[in-house]
């Protein structure tokens, strides 16, 4: 009865998650590792968002809460300070939160709880990308297209 629950919503979530990663991060996807052979942070984004998913459709509510946190921590660390653009900070908040919220509802076996947050982070991805985008400087170069 819950698996049924829970496929229902991560049925649609996974199409979503599907075209926002086309969308939002496949045409720059070539540039993915740094000079040293470490995935970038960005890329371990990626990695830990897709893993989550897994997590989302197979109900491990412990993988789910594992990779949460990992992106909030990733999230923590690529402090963009640097990066000339009022709202970007507003992305990262709205992320750590998402990711915050995922995790929790993950501890508390709510599997749609857990998909309805992984959505707002899914989507704030692509929303601090265009942000990004809207106003880069060259750093940010690799994701304009
Ligand atoms: C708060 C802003 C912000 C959020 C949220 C964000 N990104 Fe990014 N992302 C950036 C910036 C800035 C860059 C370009 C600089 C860089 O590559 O590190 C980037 C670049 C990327 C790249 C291309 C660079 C690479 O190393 O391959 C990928 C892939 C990526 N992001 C994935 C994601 C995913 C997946 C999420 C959500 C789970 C996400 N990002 C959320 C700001 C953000």
């Amino acid at each position: 009865m819950m698996y049924r629950t829970g496929l229902k919503i991560v049925a649609p979530v996974a199409v979503l998650v599907a075209m926002c990663v086309y969308l939002g991060v496949q045409p720059v996807a070539a540039v993915n590792e740094t000079q040293d052979g470490q995935d970038s942070l960005m890329q371990q984004k990626l990695t830990h968002a897709q893993s989550l998913l897994e997590g989302l459709a197979l109900e491990d509510y412990s993988s789910i809460a594992e990779h949460a946190r990992a992106l909030h921590q990733i999230s923590v660390e690529a402090d963009w300070a640097g990066i000339p653009n009022r709202d970007y900070s507003q992305y990262g908040d709205k992320f750590r939160d998402a990711a915050s919220k995922t995790e929790k509802a993950a501890e508390e076996g709510n599997l749609d709880s857990a998909a309805w947050q992984y959505m707002q982070l899914v989507v704030t991805c692509v929303e601090c990308h265009k942000a990004v985008r809207g106003q880069a400087p060259a750093e940010v170069a690799v994701l304009q297209h």
